[in-house]
């Protein structure tokens, strides 16, 4: 992101607060070329609206503010029965301004220990892949469709899923990262809002949410017992460095 978009992003930040505080004019300052004398009438004050809509966007929040907004939100949900099993919230963690994210399933036991996704085996070997594609796990974001750990290793059912995803959407949509890769069935049916999808057949397209490609790849946790798997999975990972390199590029 550029210095200029940063610079946006943080006024349309002081905006809205100025407007929650119920502040409806700004001082119109300004800075005398020549003189220091202020001038006899102070200049017209600048509405906040005005300012407001000048920088108009749907994303009124910097990402770390939104994100951190939303895993404050998740940390005392209790919006579906997962709630009652959990140790701690798994809400994502990485890079607010990542151009890559990765969507897993749901927290599993060493996640819920520690509150933060991909902490097992399945995360480790995701951890790997990340650095195959020559980035740091610190440089993406890692998050799943339910933030609270399923019983059992089971599955997130429809309705957790479903109770779950407003959260994963606003992540999204205030990372609005350049690629999403979704690892397994979870996040590639939730996302897409096909119950009937599979990976097994939907891997190798390219697909996209609300006008970001989602590229749809194995779950790590398959690829530990399937190790043939890995080398297409492999072949997803090169579409998503592809997909990151040209939007670099153009
Ligand atoms: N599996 C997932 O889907 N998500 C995690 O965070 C860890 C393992
Ligand atoms: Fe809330 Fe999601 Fe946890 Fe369910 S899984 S309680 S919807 S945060």
């Amino acid at each position: 992101m550029s210095e200029r978009d940063d610079i946006t992003r943080g006024l349309r930040q002081l905006l809205e607060l100025d407007r929650a505080f119920g502040i409806e004019f700004l001082p119109r300052v300004e800075t005398p070329a020549v003189s220091v004398r202020r001038p006899a009438e102070s200049p017209a004050p600048v509405p906040v609206a005005a300012a407001q809509e000048a920088l108009a966007s749907s994303e009124p929040l910097l990402p770390a503010a939104a994100l951190a907004a939303i895993a404050r939100e998740v940390a005392a949900c209790k919006r579906c029965g997962l709630c009652s099993g959990r140790t701690n919230t798994v809400p994502g963690e990485g890079d607010a301004a990542a151009r890559l994210v990765f969507v897993g399933e749901g927290p599993g036991a060493d996640e819920d220990a520690q509150g933060r996704p991909f902490a097992g085996p399945a995360g480790d070997l995701l951890t790997k892949m990340i650095a195959a594609m020559g980035l740091a796990r610190e440089q993406v974001f890692l998050t799943n469709v339910v933030k609270c750990r399923p019983p059992d290793e089971r599955q997130p059912d429809a309705s957790e899923a479903a109770a779950c995803l407003p959260f994963l959407e606003r992540q999204l949509l205030a990372i609005r990262p350049t690629v999403i890769c979704t690892l397994g069935n979870t996040p590639l049916r939730t996302l897409m809002g096909d119950p009937k999808l599979g990976i097994i057949s939907m891997r190798g397209k390219r697909l996209v949410w609300k006008g970001i490609p989602l590229i749809p790849t194995f779950h790590p946790s398959y690829l530990l017992r399937n190790t043939p798997a890995k080398k297409p999975c492999w072949e997803d990972l090169k579409v998503v460095m592809q997909l990151l390199k040209e939007h670099t590029d153009g």
